[in-house]
């Protein structure tokens, strides 16, 4: 008897759910993010902005679906496009082998360096100079990738870029590897840091889907390819990052 009314109960609460989240509404388009990576995603107020964000709400126009940002830690990100539980990664993802085992990638939409933010003053002036350092970079990054490559540094992980740039100016790193455009951000917010002239190397960001979701894919490169065309990228971008 009891089960009998619990499974009543639980089909009940099944159909509430269907009509709550309301059967026919428009679908969901779920974008993976981590949020702490200026100008491309980030916070403001309670809401995420950037250019990912624009350019995400411009594929769900697109593929005619709602969007649904959901803010995670980087090494999430991959993860939960891979499983299903987002169906596109947008967070300034760099292309590499090892990520193309795992998820497909979109055509890029946009050129990318890692690069060394230090102190004003210090040693370090080119990526040689990092051997043997305190390199500070955000967990899961190709940052984090290449400093571990480099000759008898200790790397420090954080799980925001923000937070390694915050150890760089207690002296507790001697340099952050970072993407350049949040390292400009950075750079500006604190007083007393700079960026190496020399780059570090030399990426391309684009927006990962599960593989073998080549409907999702092909949707996305066709917007990604009308915001090019249309010039729409580009205004995007300069509402962002200003010329210098
Ligand atoms: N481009 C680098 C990578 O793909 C860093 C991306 C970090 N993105 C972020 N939203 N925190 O590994």
């Amino acid at each position: 008897m009891k089960k009998a009314v619990s499974v009543l109960l639980i089909a009940a609460m099944t159909a509430l759910l269907f009509v709550g989240t309301g059967c026919g509404k428009q679908k969901q388009l779920i974008m993976a993010t981590n949020a702490e990576f200026p100008p491309y995603e980030y916070h403001e107020g309670d809401k995420i902005v950037g250019i990912d964000a624009e350019i995400a709400q411009a594929i769900a126009d697109e593929v005619g679906a709602e969007l649904v940002i959901e803010d995670m830690a980087f090494d999430s990100v991959l993860a939960s496009v891979q499983t299903g539980k987002a169906d596109m990664g947008i967070a300034g993802l760099t292309i590499t082998e090892d990520r193309l085992q795992n998820v497909d990638f979109s055509t890029p939409y946009a050129t990318a360096a890692q690069v060394i933010i230090v102190k004003e003053g210090s040693s370090i002036t080119t990526p040689d100079d990092l051997a043997g350092k305190n390199i500070g970079v955000q967990l899961g990054t190709t940052g984090d990738i290449y400093a571990d490559d480099i000759e008898d540094a200790n790397i420090e992980r954080y799980n925001k870029g923000f937070e390694a740039v915050q150890a760089l100016l207690q002296d507790k790193v001697d340099a952050v590897i970072i993407d350049n455009e949040p390292a400009k951000v950075f750079v500006d917010q604190n007083e007393g840091l700079i960026i190496v002239d020399e780059a570090f190397t030399y990426e391309e960001y684009a927006i990962a889907v599960k593989k073998g979701n080549t409907e999702l894919l092909n949707k996305i490169n066709d917007a990604i390819k009308k915001l090019q065309d249309s010039g729409k990228l580009q205004e995007i971008v300069d509402k962002y990052i200003k010329a210098e």
